[in-house]
């Protein structure tokens, strides 16, 4: 007995002089299971425990109280080094076990220095960006207390009357996986406990994205194969790219709701991908099992919720309140509870709190809004940003223009670009597009600006002012969208048109017969065809974020040549919604002539703009594809090459993407599935060969039986400038 006593303090002696960071995974673990040993029930129901903040970064003071208890795990909202740093010293000076507060928030697309919405950057084809971006959004809030991000999000999203398309990378799982492990790689680095990382937290698993008639947070129903080709990818790309947390969601899926959801939670993301960080559950969700009806009371529901994988419990308190009477009735059982505090402390062990609880309040201001990181919001901003239509190469514009009509509800608004979720961007930091495109044009050219009319409203007062400056004017160029609050969260739309007068105001403009450029500032996909029909340049800017003015201007000017392209369908009609490249055939597809196929009578079935589109004031070429073989066994390779030219007059970047088709399967496949892309800047009359590589990765499918397979047969493969535009040529996959 003696002995051992003895032997076991020697040991957490050892264990305690050590680091976080010099240890391997193994130390990680005696130091978690040595302290949850030593912990009571009420500790460790309190490490499951997360509460907001009172909303101003600011924390409730009665929350020193459970910290003190040792009650409360993590907080989110609360921010700012020195409102961090003062709960930590509770944790680390006053409670029993010294455990650290983990201080989360919403960092979705930078905390000050406020980058595109992350629809916008999957446009740019460029993970490699998202990765920069993200990685300035660590860094600005690590200053100032913060340790985890709840992002990046990652569902995949079919329809845009979901105002949280915006917060994802579109519609397409390959590309969707592209920008999940780069986002995660920007914000967690190679050791997200480093003084400029943040630890991840994939989001919202799973399936949010498909609510029903896109109204937030409705149920889902979905086959598996469905589940596992679209919607889980990009989470699985982010536990490869080694992401600490995930969030579970608000929807059920095939009536369990995600948040007690054991296939889910336990099935898929324990038992096959091996993901050993913790699920915090959303905003209280595990409560909310009582209102989906698989849980009579909170007791029931914190039950649910625990035993199906969520580890923390976001705001609602079910966990705490009855953890102990449901032990008791041995509804949950030690292990469980053992086991969802093990995951938490592990991450916190990894992330280096226990060792360096505090943030460096001094350092705090400066590490925000840094010359970079403008520069950087500023370049991916111009990235992202789609040219959707420029006949009579009308743009870019000369910067001696003469005069320019900037008109427009959104032209000189600072907090639309910023988005729904602005982190703590500040409107006083956001370039407007009236500011940036009076600082880029030439002294002689005089830029007027009229409001027009509102976004939502429908007043038609200022439409007048508006007419009589576009009128006075050389050009006019205006600015139509959405404003932040009809985006994001709890913003579903079910009409796609441009809010309030907002149509009209274009048609009166246009009907002066001045050159008009049509600019969206917006969220999602709109349904803009009278503008498609009649305005010869519109350029889809999305919301940019505080650099989104200087990014428009660069693009209207020319300074950058637009290489964007749309990561999510445009339909014409909101009626036509869910419409998506990579929809499967029918026994009936879509002819002309012929009544009884699958189309509309009142609309062409097509989009307005497809998956992949996007212009630029250069022209390329896509040609001469060629294959490594025309046939490779089920578990070879094959090398696609195609030949992309620039034949315009400027350089630029084409995005080069690769489809393929699965000609005859023992299911019906998608008419084509994006499985490469490479953006390429080429100078012009420069040509150059792009290659990628197709694998088993690549050509097979979830089948009958939950299996991955590839099948033996034709496959098609495509490459092309958008979804709408490629040449083919197919290869066999032998028996
Ligand atoms: C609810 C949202 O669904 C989720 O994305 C977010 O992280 C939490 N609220 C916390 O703000």
């Amino acid at each position: 007995m003696k002995r051992h006593t003895c032997f076991a303090v020697v040991v957490l002696l050892l264990l305690s002089t050590v680091t976080s960071q010099s240890q391997g995974p193994a130390s990680v673990e005696q130091r978690v299971n040595a302290l949850l040993a030593r912990m009571t029930l009420a500790e460790k129901l309190g490490q499951l425990q997360q509460l907001d903040g009172e909303g101003n970064g600011n924390f409730r003071p009665e929350h020193l109280e459970l910290i003190r208890k040792g009650m409360l795990g993590s907080t989110l909202n609360v921010r700012g080094a020195a409102n961090t740093n003062q709960m930590q010293r509770v944790a680390m000076n006053e409670s029993r076990l010294k455990i650290p507060v983990l201080f989360g928030f919403d960092v979705i697309h930078g905390y000050r220095t406020i980058f595109p919405i992350p629809l916008a950057e999957a446009g740019s084809f460029d993970p490699a960006l998202a990765e920069r971006s993200a990685a300035v959004a660590a860094q600005e809030a690590n200053n100032v207390g913060l340790r985890w991000t709840f992002a990046p999000m990652v569902d995949i999203a079919r329809d845009p009357r979901w105002g949280r398309i915006t917060e994802g990378a579109g519609e397409d799982p390959f590309l969707g996986a592209a920008f999940a492990s780069a986002r995660v790689r920007g914000f967690q680095g190679s050791d997200y406990g480093a003084p400029d990382k943040v630890l991840a937290c994939a989001k919202h698993w799973v399936a949010y994205g498909a609510a029903e008639g896109g109204r937030d947070y409705n149920t889902t129903d979905l086959s598996e194969n469905t589940l596992r080709e679209i919607y889980f990818p990009p989470f699985k790309a982010a536990v490869d790219a080694g992401v600490g947390t995930f969030m579970s969601s608000f929807n059920a899926i095939n009536g369990v709701p995600a948040s007690a959801n054991t296939f889910t939670l336990t099935k898929v993301l324990r038992d096959e991908w091996k993901f050993d960080g913790f699920v915090v559950s959303d905003y209280t969700s595990v409560k909310e099992l009582i209102n989906h009806g698989v849980a009579g009371d909170e007791q029931e529901a914190a039950a649910a919720a625990l035993n199906a994988g969520v580890d923390m419990e976001m705001v609602s308190r079910s966990y705490n309140t009855y953890g102990a009477q449901l032990l008791n009735q041995k509804k949950l059982s030690p292990a469980t509870i053992d086991e969802a505090v093990r995951r938490i402390l592990r991450i916190k062990f990894r992330l280096g709190l226990f060792d360096r609880p505090y943030t460096d309040e001094a350092a705090e201001t400066n590490a925000l809004l840094k010359p970079d990181s403008i520069r950087l919001a500023r370049e991916i901003a111009g990235r992202s940003m789609v040219l959707l239509k420029n006949d009579r190469d009308i743009l870019p514009l000369n910067k001696n223009a003469g005069s320019i009509a900037v008109i427009g509800p959104l032209a000189d608004d600072r907090r639309a670009p910023l988005g729904w979720w602005a982190g703590d961007g500040k409107e006083e930091n956001t370039v407007t597009p009236l500011a940036g495109i009076k600082a880029m044009v030439s002294p002689q050219t005089r830029v007027t600006y009229a409001k027009g009319c509102e976004v939502k409203d429908d007043s038609t007062a200022g439409f007048q002012e508006a007419v009589n400056l576009a009128e006075q004017s050389e050009v006019a160029i205006v600015f139509v969208g959405e404003t932040h609050d009809i985006v994001g969260e709890a913003a579903s739309r079910s009409s796609l048109d441009l809010p309030g007068k907002q149509l009209a105001l274009v048609q009166a403009i246009h009907a002066t017969g001045k050159p008009t450029i049509v600019v969206l500032i917006n969220g999602r996909p709109l349904s803009i065809g009278w503008i498609v029909n009649n305005v010869p340049a519109i350029l889809e800017s999305w919301m940019g974020g505080s650099q989104s003015g200087n990014a428009i201007a660069d693009i209207l000017f020319g300074d950058v040549n637009p290489s964007a392209k749309l990561p999510v369908t445009f339909p014409r009609a909101v009626g036509q919604v869910p419409v998506y490249y990579n929809y499967m055939h029918t026994g009936r597809p879509p002819e002309a002539e012929n009544r009884y196929t699958s189309k509309y009578l009142d609309l062409p079935w097509t989009p307005l703009f497809p998956f992949g589109y996007g212009l630029s004031y250069t022209k390329f070429k896509i040609s001469n594809l060629q294959l490594s073989a025309p046939r490779i066994p089920a578990n070879g390779k094959l090398t696609v090459s195609t030949e992309v030219e620039n034949t315009g007059q400027r350089a630029g970047d084409e995005v080069v993407q690769l489809y393929i088709r699965d000609t005859v399967a023992s299911m019906t496949r998608p008419v084509k599935e994006l499985k490469g892309f490479q953006r390429v800047t080429l100078k012009p009359g420069e040509k150059r060969r792009v290659e990628f590589t197709l694998t088993s990765q690549h050509l097979g499918f979830w089948n009958r039986r939950m299996r991955y397979v590839v099948e033996p047969g034709e496959f098609k493969v495509m490459v092309g400038s958008s979804s709408a535009d490629v040449i083919e040529a197919k290869f066999e996959v032998a028996n």
